[in-house]
């Protein structure tokens, strides 16, 4: 079986999909590994590397032509790929419904580690969501360190004293617990805050404090549920003279399909002192968890406060991610592949099967995800009235 891993194409992103280790892990395994020219680049992988792991350095082209399985971190580009081929990557398909549908229209089978169930003890060396997450959480913490006048931790030099900088973090999932710790570690005085009860434990095993509001809303499978629009009211109310109190603010606020809910509002952001500094890791172009925070970019507010739009933190810290997330998609291929009747490698499609049902998008010219399909036909709906 050949595998490909392509060049990413998206703005900013520097990470690869397969690192050399995993390429020889692959490759021992009887695959062989394919390497569009430079892909490791940005990421601090040589294409010498590639070649001393085994892998084959191909041109795009070449590449694309010859593939079985095309590798990518985020989204493939449609047009190169071809019927009976499969791309296995963070395609966001809840995001990004049209992209799975224009691989189903080509003959591409999709899958995508968004969707893998993550509660699975099998699927846990899979979870690409939390690997990234976990490796966005702490650059969150060292961006906002960095754009913070102050110092994080209490320090007591002969040129007076520091005292340590007040961080909150909104939203305790993989991301925000590890800014929590990255933050502790930088010596800053860090509260956390979820609607999930279940991360009151978490928060504090990491000496953070936690804070209670009269909203609680545990959803399906351990995520947050969307909140009514009067509860949603009545956080952003409770929340925001916590906020005042705070110097930074890391935000990691998701609802999986949703629009990230918005936890700082605008009077929030204007009762915060001068020199504050907020991460909304949740920006994105479907909004985010802070108003007026714009994506990829920081906005100075005109009563001194940074909004700092921090789209794809991951992407920042490219070698440790893709190490982390080589790991996951080799682990999702490996699980997916199995043996045809000639003995040959060949994917094995079943969405009866409890990860496949959650990771295969598009399969045999169709999207056969429900909750894609879901999203294409009511799309579909909307046009036609
Ligand atoms: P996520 O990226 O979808 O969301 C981040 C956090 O935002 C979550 O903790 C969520 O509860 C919180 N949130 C959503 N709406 C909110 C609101 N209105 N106000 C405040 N907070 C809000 O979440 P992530 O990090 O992907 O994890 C989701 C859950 O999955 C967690 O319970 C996590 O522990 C669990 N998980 C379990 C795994 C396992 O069992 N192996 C692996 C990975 C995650």
């Amino acid at each position: 079986m050949k595998v490909a891993v392509v060049k990413e194409s998206a703005p900013g992103e520097r990470r690869v999909a397969l690192v050399p280790e995993t390429v020889q892990k692959l490759g021992q395994g009887g695959f062989e590994v394919l390497v569009e020219r430079g892909a490791g680049d940005a990421a601090w992988f040589p294409d010498d590397a590639y070649t001393a792991a085994g892998a084959t350095i191909a041109a795009a082209d070449e590449l694309y032509a010859a593939a079985d399985v095309v590798l990518t971190v985020t989204r493939p580009e449609p047009g190169r790929l071809r019927a009976g081929q499969a791309v296995i990557g963070m395609l966001g398909p809840l995001t990004d419904p049209q992209l799975a549908r224009a691989l189903a229209e080509r003959g591409v089978t999709a899958i995508s580690l968004d969707g893998l169930p993550r509660t699975l003890s099998r699927t846990q060396g899979m979870d690409a969501l939390s690997s990234q997450a976990n490796v966005a959480g702490y650059k969150a913490a060292l961006v906002a360190a960095e754009a913070y006048g102050r110092f994080f931790p209490l320090l007591i030099t002969a040129a007076g004293t520091a005292r340590p900088a007040k961080l909150l973090v909104l939203g305790a999932g993989v991301a925000g617990l590890q800014a929590i710790g990255t933050a502790r570690r930088l010596g800053a005085q860090v509260s956390g805050y979820d609607v999930r009860p279940a991360s009151k434990g978490e928060v504090e095993s990491l000496g953070a404090a936690f804070i209670e509001l009269s909203v609680s809303a545990a959803g399906e499978g351990g995520y947050a549920r969307e909140l009514t629009a009067a509860e949603r009211d009545t956080q952003q109310a409770e929340l925001a003279g916590h906020i005042a109190r705070h110097d930074v603010i890391i935000t990691t606020a998701q609802v999986p399909g949703r629009r990230p809910p918005l936890l700082v509002t605008a009077d929030a952001v204007a009762a915060m002192a001068p020199g504050s500094v907020i991460v909304d890791m949740g920006s994105s172009s479907l909004g985010g968890n802070v108003a007026g925070s714009v994506p990829g970019q920081a906005v100075v507010t005109d009563n001194g406060v940074t909004v700092i739009g921090a789209e794809n933190l991951a992407a920042t810290v490219p070698t440790a991610a893709s190490n982390a997330y080589s790991r996951n998609v080799s682990a999702l291929l490996l699980a997916l592949v199995g043996d045809d009747d000639q003995g040959r490698k060949a994917l094995r499609i079943d969405t009866t099967d409890e990860i496949q049902a959650g990771v295969v998008v598009a399969h045999g010219g169709e999207v056969v995800h429900p909750a894609v399909a879901k999203l294409l036909a009511a799309e579909t709906a909307n046009q036609g009235s």
